[in-house]
């Protein structure tokens, strides 16, 4: 079964945080999940997924316009509805709006007619609330995503075992 996560990414913050989703949901048994930017997305690979999760920076606490775009166009075209739909996001600081950001997308992908999923707390810990954000706290020394890999990873994991049991 195949998984598409799509992103808009402009400095790889969020490129890394999907790529992650989409190893961990790789480590599913018959799952073949990829990663697209908003800017190369292979459509009909997407039209074939049963499951799409969608992931964007905070821009002052909202997602970026081009990824506001491009799910405004791209329902319809990629036959979103009853699909399985998940969001993350990226952000600099704890409480950058990251949850916002999620909670958008959600929104959308429920207007266009998804099954949205984030585990929430089913799983137990790690507990995922609406999806899973990466702090990157880049004004720091350090770049702090690496510490949110595991969730990003955990989340495809999960994401991908419920896409199995649903479909
Ligand atoms: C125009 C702009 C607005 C931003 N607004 C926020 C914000 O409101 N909160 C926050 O925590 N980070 C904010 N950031 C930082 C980015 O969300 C953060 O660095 C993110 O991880 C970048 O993702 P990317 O590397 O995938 O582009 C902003 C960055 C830009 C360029």
């Amino acid at each position: 079964m195949k998984l598409a996560v799509i992103y808009d990414s402009k400095t790889g913050n969020t490129r890394q945080a999907a790529e992650w989703i989409a190893e961990g949901m790789n480590e599913v048994d018959g799952i073949e999940a990829q990663a697209f930017s908003i800017s190369s997305v292979d459509e009909e690979f997407v039209k074939q997924s049963k499951g799409v999760v969608v992931g964007s920076p905070s821009y002052a606490a909202a997602m970026t316009p081009d990824l506001h775009g491009w799910l405004l166009n791209s329902g319809g075209k990629l036959g979103l509805a009853g699909k399985l739909g998940g969001a993350f996001a990226t952000e600099q600081f704890t409480h950058g709006g990251g949850d916002m950001v999620i909670q958008f997308i959600l929104t959308i992908e429920m207007v266009n007619g998804m099954l949205c999923y984030s585990g929430g707390g089913s799983c137990g810990n790690p507990c995922i609330h609406l999806g899973p954000v990466g702090v990157n706290n880049n004004q720091e020394k350090h770049n702090g995503m690496e510490l949110y890999k595991d969730n990003f990873k955990v989340y495809g994991k999960r994401f991908a075992d419920k896409a199995s049991e649903l479909f």
